[in-house]
């Protein structure tokens, strides 16, 4: 278990020591060379993720169309849903938000799916089914059918859990999902390049730490889609499929079949062996337990961020590292009000912190809240019952905590829409200056 993670952050450590090197020689030779690197050192989207963008904005603009929400081809605006960690109340919450966004006619205005820890375990198995956006019913029967193949991924977690290791499971969860939540599908995440863009586009994040736990912040942020995988911040990328080759000097040493669960625990041993320390990486919800990193800054442009807050802890706690992260970074991130943070032990069940101009809005939904639950007791009660590390859930358990994540966007539709329109909006006023 350990030694696969740890040879992910070998090889990223690799990455990062060589991209420094290529850089040097970058400047020396001028960029003649560039392209035959398999490394990408850059702040803009890769030409894949372009594309499906471009794509992606074609459904989501017939989706706004839909909805009567007036849109012109240039300012489809980019939204992302992003969800946060918290074990099988996560992963369970996030199939309820999806579903519901799905019956309110809302999924297909997202541009991007984002997730940490327990959302990625859900976000990989709904992923498995390439029409999932227009299908989530069947998303749903397979949380709650018979046989629940989410149960047995549980039972395997917390068989992990015993390990010293356990964050790793979160990890293994990222990169490699599909074969947890579905026994033998040893999917590669990089299949999803050749699909359509019916969904809305995955991005998974985790951290690496122990490298990184006393360097720059810049380091420890990973992001993972079908076309790229890399460090968030200091923007440098291999291809997915690459996951598993090994890395030296920032050239391909050799390329190996791109790691699945299998590959992943077996092809990695020596790697390990052969570094003095471990490396490893974990769960990205030890940071921040919301993929808010990869949606911040220019690159994405991201006008409005949905959250749906399933974590545990200290309600409001994601946002405030997320801003303090943000500012660390130097990228933009709304304000968020002192008072509404006193709200924390019985929160209201939707809050949106508005951005002004180049940061997005967020529309924040906890999943216990002040609809749901009549005061703070009970919130906490209701924690400590679907708390993040327990046996599977019972089938009443995941019912309910699915009827909770889909009556928080039933019922507030209203809000949603609303800041859909003002994200178009914003979109529109970000070309119009741009043209300027
Ligand atoms: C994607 O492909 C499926 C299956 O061929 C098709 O039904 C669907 O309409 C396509 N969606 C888009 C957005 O092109």
């Amino acid at each position: 278990m350990q030694t696969g993670s740890c040879s992910i952050s070998v090889i990223f450590l690799w990455l990062v020591t060589s991209a420094v090197l290529a850089k040097a020689v970058d400047n020396m030779e001028g960029n003649t060379a560039a392209s035959k690197r398999p490394i990408r050192q850059s702040q803009s989207l890769c030409a894949g993720e372009q594309e499906y963008v471009h794509k992606r904005k074609q459904v989501v603009l017939e989706s706004l169309r839909r909805l009567g929400i007036n849109c012109a081809a240039d300012s489809v605006p980019h939204i992302a849903l992003l969800a946060s960690g918290g074990g099988q109340r996560a992963a369970v919450g996030l199939v309820g938000s999806l579903y519901q966004m799905e019956k309110e006619d809302l999924l297909d205005t997202l541009l991007y799916l984002g997730g940490v820890s327990g959302s990625t375990w859900s976000m990989s198995s709904i992923y498995s089914d390439p029409q999932w956006s227009t299908n989530m019913d069947t998303a749903v029967s397979r949380l709650s059918g018979p046989g629940v193949e989410l149960g047995e991924a549980f039972a395997w977690i917390n068989e992990r859990s015993k390990d010293e290791y356990f964050s790793l499971t979160d990890v293994w969860g990222v990169l490699t999902s599909a074969g947890i939540m579905k026994q033998m599908d040893l999917r590669h995440l990089s299949d999803e390049v050749s699909r359509n863009a019916t969904n809305p586009y995955p991005i998974y994040s985790a951290i690496e730490k122990h490298c990184f736990s006393d360097g720059p912040i810049e380091g420890k942020w990973l992001e993972v889609s079908p076309h790229e995988a890399g460090f968030t911040e200091l923007g440098l990328f291999i291809e997915t499929s690459l996951l598993g080759s090994k890395f030296e000097g920032g050239e391909l040493l050799e390329e190996k079949p791109e790691m699945d669960m299998v590959t992943l625990q077996d092809s990695m041993v020596p790697l390990c062996l052969r570094s003095e320390e471990r490396f490893h990486l974990v769960d990205a919800g030890l940071l921040i337990n919301v993929a808010y990193p990869p949606f911040l800054g220019d690159k994405r442009d991201i006008d409005l961020i949905v959250a749906p807050e399933y974590s545990a802890g200290n309600m409001f706690e994601t946002l405030t590292l997320a801003r303090d992260y943000a500012a660390e970074v130097r990228r933009a991130f709304p304000d968020i009000n002192n008072k509404t943070l006193e709200e924390r032990d019985w929160p209201k069940d939707c809050y949106v912190f508005e951005g002004k101009q180049n940061e997005p809005s967020i529309i924040y939904l906890p999943l216990f809240n002040r609809r749901n639950c009549k005061d703070a007791e009970e919130v906490k009660a209701k924690m400590e019952e679907f708390s993040t590390f327990q046996r599977p859930f019972s089938q009443e358990k995941i019912e309910f905590v699915l009827e909770v994540a889909k009556d928080n966007i039933k019922n507030n539709k209203e809000t949603l829409l609303r800041e859909i329109n003002k994200a178009v909006l914003r979109q529109h006023n970000k070309r119009k200056s741009m043209q300027h």
